[in-house]
């Protein structure tokens, strides 16, 4: 429930809109550093999603997560794609006519029909992988891309993550959205902001120190962030058969584990396009 404005947070709400103005102009006029500071200055005034916006272009800058993603469909042409998380289908647009889609969406709220390569499940991630095989349902064939955009709860995004590999290939691509939170209010698990990544940095921090034989990195694309992991392994255990004590391990740790260290935390590479697509070229080959 949104609470009743009050002359207070109205003022906060003024306060804050004046200092994004300057902060646009401060970017207009190339003072990046002000521009963040005065974003800053802003969202701790008040929960203003224009300066968390703003931030983002300036703290992760290049093509947005979309973009990103339509290139790496139209680079690797995946057979198959399976997306966990579809909303109204944005992210759906980026496939190709080719490509055998799985969309799993407990509450899809899709602007159009799916085309004839979409098929939708109306169902949680976990209720999905519990009664069906992902494999089965492409026809036998292994997930070649996917992306992980569901419950934004670590723990969710990891039960995902362990699903997902099982069925995959070993040159598969899968992809995590909101890895690189802007700061910690935006990082909390409860939604208390606007603009929200939600706790998925820990699967990122748990898949890069906990299994080394995977390339984990994140692509810094605003608005938070995309996790790119390579060279998974269908058969791999260690993190299936830890699921619960690795969970409580990793809600222990704390958003300052991230202090000072975010970008190598959370292996953050830059966003253009040569460099993700030098890295996705390191994959596997099947
Ligand atoms: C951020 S939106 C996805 C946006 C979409 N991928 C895009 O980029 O256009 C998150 C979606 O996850 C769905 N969701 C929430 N809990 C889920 C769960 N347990 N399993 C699968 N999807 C879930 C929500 O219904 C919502 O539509």
């Amino acid at each position: 429930m949104t609470a009743e404005p009050t002359p207070q947070s109205q003022a906060a709400q003024r306060a804050a809109r004046a200092l994004f103005r300057r902060a646009r102009l401060n970017r207009w006029l190339g003072r990046r550093r002000a521009a963040l500071a005065l974003c800053r200055q802003a969202v701790d005034r008040a929960d203003y999603s224009r300066a968390y916006t703003l931030m983002s272009q300036l703290s992760l800058p290049g093509e947005d997560y979309f973009h990103v993603l339509a290139r790496i469909h139209r680079h690797l042409r995946p057979r198959t794609y399976l997306e966990i998380g579809v909303s109204r289908g944005d992210s759906l647009e980026c496939v190709l006519p080719q490509t055998q889609v799985l969309g799993i969406d407990p509450q899809p709220n899709l602007s159009k029909p799916p085309s004839a390569n979409v098929r939708i499940y109306r169902e949680t991630s976990d209720d999905f992988f519990a009664k069906h095989s992902a494999r089965e349902e492409l026809g036998g064939r292994p997930v070649e891309l996917a992306f992980i955009d569901g419950m934004h709860h670590f723990e969710f995004a990891l039960r995902d993550f362990v699903n997902v590999e099982r069925a995959a290939a070993r040159s598969a691509v899968i992809l995590v959205h909101d890895c690189y939170p802007l700061d910690e209010r935006t990082a909390q698990r409860e939604q208390v902001t606007g603009f929200w990544s939600g706790d998925i940095w820990r699967l990122v921090l748990l898949l890069r120190e906990r299994r080394p034989d995977l390339t984990v990195r994140t692509i810094a694309t605003p608005p938070t962030g995309l996790g790119i992991v390579l060279n998974p392994d269908p058969s791999s255990r260690p993190l299936a058969d830890n699921l619960e004590a690795l969970i409580a391990e990793y809600l222990a740790r704390d958003f300052s584990v991230l202090a000072d260290r975010k970008p190598e935390a959370l292996g953050l590479i830059e966003n253009r396009w040569p460099v993700i697509r030098a890295l996705l070229d390191q994959r596997p080959k099947s």
